[in-house]
């Protein structure tokens, strides 16, 4: 392939991305975890922005998992301070900036403070289009769909819907990722090869990308490489 066909290629619309290693960036540094989740949430602005001047659409990212509770108070809660001094900046940028927030995820476990900063983050962005980021914060895979599931029989108590309607698109429109495309590309940096509960619904025909680099080195000639490797996949969706 030229390297002008190369350029030629769009990028995928929707890429989703396993933002980890932050730990063991740090501890090769002998600085403290939250350093390194300091670091890494550098990584996401920069990313970020590289995929808003690349034209993708959709950004979705793993910040916190329904898991990472289990991890120390010290730990949790520098991590939590870290996403409200993110949200608090966006908020101030939001003109500037025009990035669409949602948030995957049950916000209902968060402080009431980072809850109220995601629903203002959500609803003053609604307007924009250029791009959207998906925070997926106290989010599980498993627990979405489990949350889906309870919205759809609590809506089949009240008479407003039919267990025999149920179809894939409508079982969709229930999930935290309803109207959101499908990822085309996931990315998980870090060595790990695993999805830890991230995205299970909507990534069963996603090309995945693992990556050895820690996230907080993650740079755009990162997702450059990640993007270059999907466009080699061969997509069948089980055609011949
Ligand atoms: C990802 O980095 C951030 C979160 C899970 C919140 P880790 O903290 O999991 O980093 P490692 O995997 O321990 O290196
Ligand atoms: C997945 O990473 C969660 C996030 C990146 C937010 P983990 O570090 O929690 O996953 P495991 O423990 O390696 O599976
Ligand atoms: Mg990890």
């Amino acid at each position: 392939m030229s390297a002008e066909n190369r350029t030629d290629r769009r990028p995928p619309r929707h890429i989703a991305i396993i933002m980890d290693g932050n730990g063991r960036w740090a501890k090769k540094r002998g600085l403290a975890r939250t350093a390194g989740h300091a670091a890494g949430a550098e990584a996401f602005r920069r990313t970020a922005n590289y995929c808003r001047t690349l034209g993708v659409e959709y950004l979705t990212v793993y910040a916190f998992s329904t898991e990472n509770w289990k991890r120390s108070e010290e730990e949790v809660s520098g991590i939590m301070t870290l996403l409200a001094r993110y949200l608090r900046e966006a908020l101030r940028d939001m003109e500037k900036n025009h990035v669409r927030f949602r948030f995957f995820g049950d916000l209902s476990r968060l402080s009431p403070e980072l809850r109220r900063l995601c629903l203002e983050a959500q609803s003053r962005s609604d307007e924009y289009h250029e791009v959207q980021v998906n925070f997926c914060l106290n989010y599980g895979g498993r627990d979405e769909i489990v949350r889906a599931v309870k919205a759809f029989a609590q809506d089949v108590r009240e008479g407003k819907a039919d267990p025999d309607d149920m179809t894939e698109e409508l079982l969709s429109s229930y999930l935290d990722s309803a109207n959101v495309p499908d990822p085309e590309l996931v990315i998980r940096p870090s060595g790990e090869l695993r999805t830890s509960n991230f995205l299970p619904w909507q990534t069963v025909y996603s090309e995945f990308v693992f990556m050895n680099v820690l996230w907080p080195d993650f740079s755009p000639e990162d997702l450059d490489a990640a993007i270059e490797e999907y466009h080699r996949r061969n997509r069948r969706f089980g055609g011949a």
